[in-house]
Parts: C-alpha cells; sequence; structure tokens
C-alpha cells in the first residue's frame, strides 16, 4: 500500500526474534507486579491458578499472536485488516494499540522508579536511618511530585531512543546479554534471602495453597490478568514482533521456551523476595511498593549489598526497558503505517504522548492520592483496566480470530503445526477452551456466576 509495508525491517534471525519477545515478556511484570499481586491474593492458590492460566490460555494465545503476526507481515491493526478485511476483527487491533498506550504510560512511572533505585545504589545506596526503614524511603519517594516524573521521563526517553533507531540494532543485541545476567542474579539473590529466616514461611505462603482464596472470584482474575501481562499477550506485542520474522522460521518451539522463560523467571522472583518479606515483618499484601522496600533490607543486611542493590536495579531497569520498547513498537508501527510517518517521527511523538498519559499515574501517589476508582488509585486503575480486562478481552478475541475466523488447516500452516495431534489440540483450545475460560472468569469477576 506505502513504502513502510514493502521495506518493513526483519529480525536479523531467529534467535534475535527469540530474544527480542523474551525481553518483551520479562519485565517488571515478572519481579515487581508478580510478587505484590501475588502477595495481594494469598499466595499459593493464587500461584496454582496462576499456572494453569499460563498453560491453558497463555501459551496457546502466544503461539496464536505470533502466527498471525507472522503470516499478515503488518503491525497489529493492519494484521487484523489484512488478513481478515471489512471484518469486525480489526477492533482487537485498535484495543491492543490503546492497551499499548495505557499500560506503558504507568509502565514508565514504575520503571523509572526503578532507574531511580539503580543510581541510589550508584551513590551508596537506601540509607534506613529513619524510624520507617526502608518503606519510609520508598513512599517519600513516590510521593513526592517532580522527582519520580523526571525518572519515569529519562526512561521514557531511553525506551523512545531504542524504537527511534529500529527493530534490529538496538533489541536483539542488548537481550543477548542481559538476560542472562538478570537470570544468574535473580538466583544468587533467591539462594541468599533463603538464607535469611523466613524461608519456611515463605514457602508455605508460595507452595501450600489456602483452597479458600478459590472462592474469591477475584483471584481468577488477577491470575488471568498477571498470566496476560506477563506474557506480553493480548495486545500485539507479539503479533508485532512475529511480523518482523521471515516465513520459513518454525514457531511453536520459540513460543515455549518464551513462556517458560518467563515463568521461570516469575517463580524464582517469587523465591528472592518472599523470604525477604517474612523475614523482614513486611505485609504481603503490602502492594505495587513491596519490591522496593523488601529489597533494599536484603541488600542492606548482605556482604557487597551495594553491590547487589546497584547489578539489581541495573538489569531490573534493563528488563524493564526491552519490555517498554515492545509496548512502545505496537503503537509506533501502526502509527508508521497508517500515516506513513517515518519510525522517528513515531517514536517521539507517540513515546511523548504516552510519556504525558503517565504523569497523572506517578501524581498518584502523593498529592493526587485522593483521586480513586473503586477505592483504587489512578495508577492501579490503568493497571486494572488494561490488565484485568482489555488484555483478556484482546486474548479472547485473537483466539476467536484463528479459532472461528480461520479456515483451520490455513492456521495449521501458518502456525508451523501442521496436521499434527498437537496442531489439532491448539485449535481446540482457541475455539473454546480459552474462550470459554476467559469469558467465565469475566462472568465470575462481575458476580454474574456466584461461586
Ligand atoms: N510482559 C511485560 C512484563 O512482564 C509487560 C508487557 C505487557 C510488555 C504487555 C508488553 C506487552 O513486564
Ligand atoms: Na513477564
Amino acid at each position: 500500500m506505502n513504502q513502510n509495508q514493502n521495506s518493513r525491517e526483519q529480525w536479523g534471525s531467529r534467535l534475535g526474534f527469540i530474544l527480542a519477545s523474551m525481553g518483551s515478556a520479562v519485565g517488571l511484570g515478572n519481579i515487581w507486579r508478580f510478587s505484590y499481586v501475588t502477595g495481594d491474593n494469598g499466595g499459593a492458590a493464587f500461584l496454582l491458578i496462576y499456572l494453569l492460566c499460563i498453560i491453558a490460555i497463555g501459551i496457546p494465545v502466544l503461539m496464536a499472536e505470533f502466527t498471525i503476526g507472522r503470516r499478515a507481515q503488518s503491525d497489529v491493526v493492519g494484521s487484523f485488516s489484512s488478513v481478515a478485511p471489512g471484518k469486525p476483527w480489526v477492533i482487537a487491533g485498535f484495543l491492543g494499540v490503546a492497551s499499548a498506550f495505557i499500560i506503558l504510560s504507568f509502565y514508565g512511572v514504575i520503571a523509572g522508579w526503578t532507574v531511580k533505585y539503580f543510581t541510589s545504589y550508584l551513590t551508596g545506596g537506601i540509607s534506613t536511618d529513619g524510624d520507617g526503614g526502608t518503606y519510609e524511603v520508598f513512599v517519600n519517594f513516590i510521593s513526592s511530585p517532580i522527582q519520580p516524573i523526571l525518572w519515569q521521563f529519562l526512561f521514557m526517553a531511553l525506551t523512545i531512543g531504542v524504537v527511534f533507531n529500529g527493530v534490529k540494532k538496538g533489541i536483539e543485541t542488548t537481550n543477548k546479554i542481559l538476560m542472562p545476567l538478570l537470570a544468574i542474579l535473580v538466583i544468587i539473590l533467591a539462594g541468599y534471602s533463603l538464607t535469611l529466616g523466613g524461608a519456611g514461611e515463605a514457602m508455605a505462603f508460595l507452595f501450600s495453597p489456602d483452597w479458600s482464596a478459590l472462592k474469591d472470584p477475584n483471584v481468577y482474575l488477577a491470575a488471568l490478568g498477571q498470566a496476560f501481562f506477563s506474557l506480553s499477550l493480548g495486545m500485539g506485542a507479539l503479533i508485532t514482533y512475529g511480523s518482523y520474522l521471515s516465513k520459513k522460521e518454525k514457531l511453536p518451539s520459540a513460543a515455549v521456551s518464551v513462556a517458560g522463560l518467563d515463568t521461570v523467571f516469575a517463580l524464582l522472583a517469587g523465591l528472592m523476595i518472599f523470604p525477604a518479606v517474612f523475614a523482614f515483618g513486611i505485609a504481603p499484601d503490602s502492594g505495587p511498593g513491596l519490591v522496593f522496600i523488601t529489597l533494599p533490607e536484603i541488600f542492606n543486611e548482605m556482604a557487597l549489598g551495594t553491590l547487589f542493590g546497584l547489578l539489581f536495579f541495573f538489569l531490573l531497569a534493563a528488563a524493564a526497558l526491552s519490555s517498554a520498547v515492545s509496548l512502545l513498537e505496537v503503537a509506533v508501527a501502526y502509527f508508521m503505517r497508517r500515516f506513513n510517518w517515518s519510525r522517528q517521527k513515531a517514536a517521539i511523538i507517540v513515546g511523548g504522548i504516552i510519556f504525558f498519559i503517565g504523569v497523572p499515574s506517578s501524581l498518584s501517589q502523593g498529592v493526587w492520592a485522593d483521586i480513586t476508582f473503586f477505592g483504587n488509585d489512578i495508577l492501579d486503575s490503568m493497571d486494572f483496566i488494561a490488565s484485568n480486562i482489555f488484555l483478556p478481552l484482546g486474548g479472547l478475541m485473537i483466539a476467536l480470530f484463528i479459532g472461528w475466523g480461520w479456515k483451520k488447516s490455513e492456521a495449521l500452516e501458518a502456525s508451523n503445526f501442521g496436521d499434527s495431534p498437537i496442531g489439532h489440540a491448539w485449535i481446540f483450545v482457541l475455539r473454546f477452551i480459552a474462550p470459554i475460560a476467559i469469558f467465565v472468569i469475566f462472568l465470575t469477576a462481575v458476580g454474574v456466576i456466584k461461586i
């Protein structure tokens, strides 16, 4: 249709594609969001539902996104409208672009906090001289009006910078180096954390379910939302990344490795954070501040704690960056094609707008804390709408699109499953299991079905 379409960029290699997808998946969701959502929802019972959501819904939808993107070779809106012109599926595409704006707006705020913590460790660490310890330090920082916005701005500028430079150069190379480092560090910290004396309680909290928690319908919605958020699903990030992949590469093993790595990271983060939560007498349901309060406590106790703190927050910020880049890329790819903008122009304008949309989320931790929706502040509300509603809804449409909108033989071929039992099982899940599960979880959460 236009020049952009003929000269679309491509990944340098299949490995590059897998690493970038892993970079998108592994981020604040695994450490910051996973730990506090697990803490808020009672631990083990939530974890079980979360793992079920990953296996029964997450991996099949992840495969669906790769398949759609690679087949269509276009951004999230273009993918739906080119495979099924004139059909309502394209709504899922617009929902995806909207989710990218909403999620990145608050993601940039939290990521800004990680950059700030990194620089604090550069200059000696988090002092806990005050009575309130690391809690007080954290709350003082996030509730101040200007400072967090400056860090958010810095982080968004970095994100824009990577997207500005294109698919191949920025994203592909950084992930190759940073992901293994982050994994090693999380393993070391989990090992250390387990020696702190809170290990027994942490293990019980994470792995021996309190079944009564399953009576709360919100737990299912929270688990579903966390699965979608953590796997970068339901908004076309992986459709967009799949669209830069050439037709000859195989998809299923890539999908399984991305989901597997993401899950391992989340579990390790749990093993790192919860022993400290119990050892230092912090409440597991302390909310979004959990990692910023518990981890500095660990680093203060550890030999070489400042060095570990420095490394950890650097890598967390880097993981956040590779995820943020994939969020921005969804919107940028759309604006480039739709308005025939250059990548550079799209990155700056779209990224700039998203920064401004995020400012209220930052202010909601302090001066605007009184503005709430159903008891949630602005940041939590943005997260709730995007993660628990838009992403599952997008995932529902993606599943239905392949399950019912495509000819079965075509979908099997485009996915590289071919005419295999696992391929047929995949289509069955997309047709029935995933849509019904998502639908039922929605209905339960709005109280239509009582359990
Ligand atoms: N998966 C990312 C994380 O865990 C967040 C994300 C969500 C990225 C949706 C892209 C799309 O941090
Ligand atoms: Na994740």
